[in-house]
């Protein structure tokens, strides 16, 4: 199959109109788009990024008034969620009406539901003229991309086109948020942090596996955000040997040698460049690649549950 490379959003939103698969930039990272009512071009997803069947996608709405062709109940606490963080880096889980199809939802009978924040994907999604069920544009297990030629390297020749946009803004996948119970729970941490949810809605659940219970929220038992390298959580920047073969990613500078080195200025920096900086570490064949831990609030909680995953894979 031949990939279409292109910057122009109608192009682009051409192919999810006669049932094809499209990659497409967003605020967090870039994402793998069908059109979500069509179930063929939703299973070609699956296909292209062999992801397993039992993880459900994210719709990704262009206005407000598309939440309603996919939500069939929303509760005053999600309404609220989407007040103040639509279009945004957040998703919302809600129960899904009877026209998505279940193979968008893994079989369940929720949907999450995002509308990005990001210009050109505002753009693509409104020619789209349909909600789009998108997961990261990656193969399943590979770091999430974070530019369109992250994209090629995974997906180039397995999918339609590529909307080339810039290098995503903040670098991890949204935050998702459960509001199908009473208490919201958050799945996933990511920019749109705990203390800023609950400035909104004051009781919502932190993610606690124990807590929340792992079925609920099935993108977790898969592999994530994993390099090939091994990695490693550091000390703060120390490393006592020099290792030619192995990279350091931090925002303190290391103490000592490596392959590669990446000194970010601030925590967001250092979340915006990670899967990349992965990638890159991958592409030049380096085994071990040392993380800097960072405290673990705000923004912060979610950059240390990514390096924690691909450590623990
Ligand atoms: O930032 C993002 O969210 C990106 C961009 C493209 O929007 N998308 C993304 O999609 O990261 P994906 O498929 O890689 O991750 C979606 C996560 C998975 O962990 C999945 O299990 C969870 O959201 N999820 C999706 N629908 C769900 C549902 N109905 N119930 C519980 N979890 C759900
Ligand atoms: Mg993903």
């Amino acid at each position: 199959m031949r990939t279409t490379l292109t910057k122009d959003p109608d192009e682009a939103a051409a192919f999810i109109r006669s049932g094809g698969i499209v990659a497409f930039p967003t605020e967090t990272v870039y994402g793998l788009g069908a059109a979500v009512f069509d179930e063929s071009a939703v299973k070609r997803i699956f296909d292209a990024k062999r992801r397993p069947a039992d993880n459900p996608l994210i719709a990704h709405i262009a206005d407000l008034e598309q939440i309603h062709l996919l939500a069939a109940v929303i509760p005053t606490s999600a309404q609220k969620l989407i007040d103040t963080f639509f279009p945004g880096p957040l998703t919302i889980v809600l129960q899904k009406t009877d026209r998505v199809p279940l193979i968008a939802t893994a079989g369940l009978n929720t949907i999450g539901i995002r509308m990005p924040r990001f210009a050109l994907a505002h753009q693509f999604l409104t020619a789209c003229g349909t909600p789009v069920a998108a997961p990261s544009a990656n193969v399943s297990g590979r770091p999430s991309p974070t530019t369109w030629q992250a994209v090629a390297e995974d997906l180039e020749g397995r999918i339609d086109c590529i909307l080339k946009g810039e290098a995503t803004e903040i670098g991890l996948e949204s935050t998702v948020v459960d509001c199908t119970s009473a208490v919201p729970v958050v799945l996933r941490s990511g920019s749109v942090t705990i203390e800023k949810l609950r400035d909104v809605v004051s009781e919502i659940k932190g993610i606690n596996p124990a807590e929340t219970g792992i079925s609920k929220s099935p993108g977790m038992r898969h592999v994530h955000y994993s390099p090939r390298a091994r990695v490693i959580i550091t000390g703060s920047g120390e490393q006592d040997a020099t290792e030619d073969d192995a990279a350091y990613i931090g925002i303190s500078r290391p103490h000592t040698q490596f392959g590669i080195v990446m000194v970010a200025t601030d925590v967001e920096d250092y979340a915006r460049s990670l899967f990349e900086f992965f990638r890159e570490c991958d592409r030049r064949g380096l085994g071990l690649i040392y993380c800097e831990p960072v405290e673990e609030t705000g923004f912060g909680a979610a950059l240390m549950d990514r390096i924690s995953r691909a450590a623990s894979k």
